[in-house]
């Protein structure tokens, strides 16, 4: 509708009415992605689940398509994975080639069982196995699995999370269809309410080798409210996942990235995710009317060695380059203390704002004491109401913030509006890229190592740009703001 039309993103998919949460089944077929997700046709609430679909040749770009899963007498479709059974393993394919094999939860109020379906037609159409569920512990809190196949042992592996147990079962299956026990991990890291949605996959390590990671959603109890994807750094020898530590990493310093989940079928096993741009906390309230829920962008993955010694996750948008247009006249260099400068934004586009900012050190004759109330550089979108949305970092505790509390156009208990994250410290320095797409905005800073996601609702569209040295100079070495191509019908 129109009143929905300023939170429409442009380059970030939406379903075009009603309800989407979680991806699924996301696969690379060896031509197209897929992204197969939680929906609800019927209504913007959560219910009635099927799995809805979208292909793209770029994961930028993409195609609505017909619904992949219904809801049926068994339960609704919840959330699972899609592998190529490029060998046919499982023996349900007419031909050696094989085909597309999706694994998912059926759910009902008393029970959740695994399922299996198989496509003929790569992904468009799903056939449920005659002989479902395929795993079934007689439990109502036992889904979302995810399966990859594991080279070494030369079988699928798959992961599921027992909710309410707060563990990730680990199994085993050599066809698909009939799976072993092989371990249980956890409770660990953040206990939360439920473990969702775990994901497994082997990450390269910037500088060489690879680690595995085990991902796991929680919700609720994520540190800033609600819904977070949690991570684990480790070893996986086949039938069980040894952390490094036990020390636990999250996806994202704000709140709106959830149910995070990795590509399957990649070629040179690159790793890239989507997550759910949203958070259970408020995603049934948000102020679109004809349709609620946004997918993050297509992100690069990989594990890097931070000034600690520690290994940690590292996400960039996959692609985005491509999407550039010419940037708008917006100069670099020096910007005094105090000083701003200001550029409209194009209206109803997606916008990047890329930059490497240098702040001074502080100004002679200050006292020690006074050094924290110096040298913050913020960047501000901003309208003629006065709404704005604020990241700041601030040079002297290297900290990066976001604000999304002066936007007038959402307020609800939950949606809190103040996140921060620590910076590597790096004599006042820091790069930053910044996505901002209607009701979307995503920050990644230190090379992908600091990522925020948050949904934004500004009563009125934003107008411009401000960049602003607070209280000493700065200088910006690099700055480029591109608007970005639409994808989105
Ligand atoms: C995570 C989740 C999953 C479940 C799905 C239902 O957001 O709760 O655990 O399968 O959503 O839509």
């Amino acid at each position: 509708t129109e009143v929905d039309m300023p939170y429409r993103p442009t380059i970030h998919f939406t379903p075009t009415t009603g309800f989407m949460n979680d991806p699924n089944g996301l696969v690379f077929d060896g031509t197209q992605y897929h992204l197969y997700y939680q929906y609800n046709p019927f209504a913007p609430y959560a219910g009635h689940v099927h799995w809805g679909h979208a292909t793209s040749p770029d994961l930028l770009h993409w195609t609505d398509q017909p619904i992949a899963l219904d809801e049926t007498g068994a339960g609704e479709a919840f959330t699972g994975c899609a592998v190529m059974d490029s060998h046919n393993a499982s023996g349900l394919f007419r031909t050696p080639q094989g085909g597309m094999v999706a694994l998912y939860t059926r759910a009902s109020p008393h029970a959740q069982a695994q399922y299996l379906a198989t496509s003929y037609d790569n992904g468009q159409t799903f056939e449920e196995y005659a002989r479902n569920p395929v795993l079934d512990i007689s439990s109502n809190s036992f889904r979302d699995p995810q399966v990859c196949f594991h080279k070494p042992t030369g079988r699928w592996v798959m992961v599921v999370a027992k909710s309410r147990l707060h563990q990730i079962a680990f199994y085993a299956s050599i066809d698909l269809v009939h799976w072993v026990h092989l371990s249980d991990f956890g409770p660990s890291g953040l206990f939360g309410v439920d473990y969702e949605c775990p994901n497994l996959i082997e990450v390269a390590v910037e500088g060489g080798g690879t680690r595995w990671m085990l991902f796991v959603s929680v919700n609720p109890g994520a540190p800033t409210g609600g819904s977070i994807t949690q991570y684990f750094v480790g070893q996986f020898d086949g039938t069980r996942f040894i952390p490094d530590n036990t020390v636990i990493g999250l996806t994202d310093f704000a709140k709106d990235a959830y149910a995070l989940q990795v590509y399957s079928n990649m070629p040179d096993a690159e790793a890239v995710s989507i997550a759910w741009l949203g958070n259970w906390q408020y995603a049934q309230e948000l102020p679109t009317q004809s349709w609620r829920g946004a997918m993050t962008l297509p992100r690069t993955m990989v594990l890097r060695r931070d000034f600690t010694g520690g290994l940690r996750l590292a996400q960039t948008p996959r692609g985005l380059d491509t999407l550039r247009d010419t940037p708008l006249a917006c100069p670099a260099g020096r910007l005094a203390a105090g000083e701003s400068r200001q550029v409209s934004l194009p209206q109803g586009r997606a916008v990047e704002l890329c930059m490497s900012v240098t702040v001074d050190e502080r100004p002679h004759g200050l006292k020690l004491g006074d050094k924290g109330r110096t040298g913050r550089f913020i960047i501000t979108f901003g309208n003629e109401g006065g709404e704005k949305l604020t990241i700041g970092f601030d040079a002297f505790s290297g900290q990066l913030w976001l604000d999304r509390s002066n936007l007038a156009g959402f307020a609800q208990p939950f949606f809190t509006g103040q996140f921060s994250t620590a910076l590597a410290p790096d004599d006042r320095h820091f790069e930053i890229r910044i996505v901002l797409d209607a009701c979307t905005l995503e920050i990644f800073a230190d090379g992908g190592l600091a990522v925020g996601t948050a949904l934004v609702f500004p009563a009125s569209p934003l107008e411009f740009l401000r960049l602003e040295a607070s209280g000493a100079g700065a200088t910006i070495g690099s700055l480029n703001l591109y608007p970005l191509r639409k994808t989105m019908p």
